[in-house]
């Protein structure tokens, strides 16, 4: 997606290399769909539009197709643009005959609009559009979105990475070993690792809170011991019947 924009020269030739018109980001929640629209946005230089389907809807009788209309015509003057929708499924769900009638042609309306998209080949505007619930959009706006990219849970070198990303910043103790962690957060998405890492910062802080003696600035890094305590404490609210015997009897000893 990034490439055309970037080394134009080099795509130029051909139509067959433009950039996709339509970008689908789909998989569980929590796994950084919406963060790596935003970051294509910023590492290819493109414009980026949030989207929200509110802010085309209108009290007035179609004020929201000229809402609309003014969206595309904004993105193409603005140059490579990205166009985001968040949560897709809910706004470009399955058409019924049931639909409000405003509703019904504003769908349309984007369609025909997406579609003077791909007759304009200067045009440098992308459709990118993030759900998990794939199943639940249009099959006339999942053709539109051809290139279509699954964000999976991440795997255990993946989480590893995720996990010295997000600690990068902060004081870390250097005997920590992110590995072990890494292992015993199988199925975690990103957002989960975030919150396991906020969760073993605050405990270093609650520390000095619960202390009379211990002053302010002395915060101690965070420990293995503090994320292995907020791992296990991620792991109990994920399950509902909370920990297995063996998994609690292997934590608490
Ligand atoms: N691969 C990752 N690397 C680093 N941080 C991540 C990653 N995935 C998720 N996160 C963290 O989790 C947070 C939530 O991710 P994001 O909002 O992108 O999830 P999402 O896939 O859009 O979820 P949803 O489907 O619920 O909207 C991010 O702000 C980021 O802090
Ligand atoms: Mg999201």
């Amino acid at each position: 997606m990034i490439f055309p924009v970037q080394k134009r020269h080099l795509f130029r030739k051909s139509r067959l290399l433009q950039p996709p018109k339509g970008v689908l980001l789909y998989g569980p929640p929590g796994c950084g769909k919406t963060l790596i629209a935003k970051a294509t946005a910023k590492e290819a230089g493109f414009a980026f539009i949030n989207l929200k389907p509110s802010t085309l809807k209108d009290k007035w009788y179609g004020e929201s197709q000229k809402l609309t209309a003014a969206v595309f015509s904004l993105a193409s003057k603005l140059g490579p643009t990205i166009i985001f929708i968040d949560e897709i499924d809910s706004f470009l769900r399955s058409r019924s005959s049931r639909d409000h009638e405003v509703t019904a042609m504003m769908k349309a309306q984007f369609m025909s609009l997406w579609d003077g998209l791909e007759t304009d080949h200067q045009c440098q505007v992308i459709i990118m559009g993030a759900t998990n619930r794939p199943e639940d959009i249009d099959p006339a706006i999942l053709r539109r979105m051809p290139t279509k990219i699954h964000i999976k849970l991440p795997n255990i070198e993946q989480c590893k990475q995720i996990l010295r990303l997000i600690l990068e910043n902060e004081t870390v103790d250097p005997l920590t070993n992110l590995s072990h962690i890494a292992r015993e957060t199988e199925g975690f998405s990103g957002s989960d690792l975030k919150e396991i890492c906020r969760e073993a910062a605050l405990l270093c802080v609650r520390e000095i809170m619960d202390s009379d003696t211990l002053s302010d600035d002395c915060i101690r890094p965070i420990s293995q011991d503090d994320l292995q305590k907020a791992t296990t404490k991620m792991k109990e609210s994920k399950s509902p019947g909370g920990l297995t015997l063996d998994e609690a009897l292997s934590y608490y000893s």
